[in-house]
């Protein structure tokens, strides 16, 4: 659980507080003394702080100045940071509540400091049994004038619980969640949201000849799931329904092309692409967003057992093509596929894929912000690009160019899961978008899914990259 974010009017409490201005003369006199505001003034001029603390009492006063940069989406990022810098002391402190007072009505800013004060707060300890370093921040007040609006908080109160949610099923590890372990979660989530949903097992994936989700858990004990969510509200302002497609490989070994070294450590993240999709969409429904959405989450493991793929096989997709399998650990584009095919069937007038799938994704840009390709899709690529600003889960745009495509065809199948050494997370990109006939958008997230140190907010482990970005544009449309 991570705190929630309350408007409030009532009287100010003695409780934690945090004090929002742009500029020393904003701090109001009706909570600082003169020596307060003397220490204030210290701190900044001379220390340079930008959050300057100190105790009364029985509780502590936080003075956040907000920087002053120009650029929105740097500024509202140095908010959310300084949120989890103040959250991460209160809750050293064991304190369950804090007050934000904000006597300028920085909206933007008070709510992107709480934003980074609850998710700061998120933390994965279901299996330890001593919880003693548990978090305690659970209410994050917001006494403001003029009053924000209601319904954003909410919205985005029900956005931060589904990242958390995002997180957690990314922190869990294969031995709690398997393929169909997953779908039952993605149920519960969507019943709860109010949601369609549809889980479809082995045999129906094989009457669909999903090929590529089936080839791929063929070296597993334990069978693929895959998991159609949708909501489609009676006031739904698009006439066709925007799909999002997320890569549900729940343990990624490498298969028979088995992972050397440390390269398998953490590989309990590669079904971060369904996790979000399914995030996504429950928010989306959670909020009664006005939108038709449908979230398509095919699941397995990949594992290197006795009857497992190996290294030449050809497996026919659900789209009729064929495919080589030359390197079986390029397993996701192989359950990516049969989702992208399958989407046709809703007419969508847009899909976005989300896939841990390429090291040269990472190798590319790191950590900060995902790799992103589109055909057909520029306009709606410009727009999820800026939301990625706004939110601060950036993305940038790698070629579609057709010579790519050329080196993913296959002397043997009409396609190999494999390109050469080089550009690997375009050509698998590539090798997606033969299967898509609409306007579509991958999104390679192996980069920003999951991180093995903590970094503010984002936190240590899944980040749950994508659900503020999809949430956000799809508000937007
Ligand atoms: N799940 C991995 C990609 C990955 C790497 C995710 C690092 C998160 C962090 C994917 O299935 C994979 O193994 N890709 C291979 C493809 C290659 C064999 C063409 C890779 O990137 O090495
Ligand atoms: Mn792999
Ligand atoms: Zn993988």
């Amino acid at each position: 659980m991570i705190p929630s974010i309350i408007l409030t009017s009532k009287e100010q409490q003695l409780e934690h507080l945090v004090v929002v201005v742009s500029k020393l003369s904003k701090l109001p006199s009706s909570i600082f003394s003169p020596a307060e505001k003397k220490y204030l003034k210290d701190q900044v001029e001379n220390c340079k702080k930008e959050v300057v603390s100190f105790n009364r009492l029985d509780y502590m006063v936080f003075a956040f100045f907000i920087r002053e940069e120009k650029n929105t989406s740097k500024r509202l990022e140095s908010c959310r940071k300084a949120g989890d810098t103040i959250a991460s002391c209160l809750n050293g402190r064991k304190a369950a509540r804090v007050a934000i007072f904000d006597p300028e009505g920085l909206c933007d800013e008070v709510l992107a400091l709480a934003e980074g004060m609850a998710l700061g707060s998120y933390q994965f300890l279901k299996y330890k049994t001593e919880k003693e370093k548990e978090n305690t921040l659970k209410e994050i007040e917001i006494y403001s004038d003029p009053m924000f609006s209601e319904q954003r908080v909410a919205h985005l109160n029900i956005v931060l619980n589904a990242v958390a949610i995002c997180r957690d099923l990314v922190n869990e590890p294969n031995s709690h969640l398997n393929a169909t372990e997953l779908a039952g979660e993605f149920e519960k989530m969507a019943k709860e949201a109010g949601a369609a949903v549809e889980v479809m097992n082995r045999q129906k994936l094989e009457t669909l000849r999903m090929g590529g989700v089936l080839g791929v858990n063929r070296g597993s004990t334990q069978p693929p799931t895959f998991t159609v969510m949708e909501w489609n509200p009676a006031d739904a302002s698009n006439e066709k329904p925007i799909v999002f497609a997320g890569k549900g490989v729940v343990y990624d070994t490498g298969g028979m092309n088995l992972k050397p070294g440390d390269s398998m450590l953490n590989m309990k993240c590669d079904m971060a692409g369904a996790a979000t999709v399914a995030a996504t969409v429950y928010a989306i429904a959670m909020a009664k967003l006005p939108v038709h959405v449908v979230g398509l989450m095919p699941a397995t493991d990949n594992r290197p057992g006795a009857d497992a793929l190996v290294s030449g096989d050809i497996i026919t997709m659900h789209n009729g093509m064929t495919v080589e399998v030359l390197n079986t650990d390029a397993e996701g584009r192989l359950i990516l596929a049969d989702a992208l095919s399958y989407a046709k069937k809703f007419d969508p007038a847009l899909v976005i894929d989300l896939a841990t799938l390429t090291g040269a994704a990472v190798r590319a840009i790191g950590k900060f912000g995902a790799v992103a390709m589109q055909s057909q899709a520029s306009g709606e690529l410009q727009m999820l690009s800026s939301s990625g600003f706004d939110v601060y889960e950036r993305l940038v745009e790698f070629p579609m160019w057709d010579e790519y495509g050329e080196l993913v065809k296959s002397d043997l199948a009409d396609l190999k899961n494999l390109g050469p050494a080089e550009a690997g997370m375009i050509t698998a990109g590539k090798f997606l978008e033969k299967f898509t006939d609409y306007p579509y958008i991958h999104l390679d997230i192996a980069g920003p899914a999951f991180l093995d140190k903590r970094d503010s907010y984002r936190g240590q482990g899944g980040t749950g990259y994508g659900v503020r970005l999809l949430f956000d544009f799809i508000s937007k449309l």
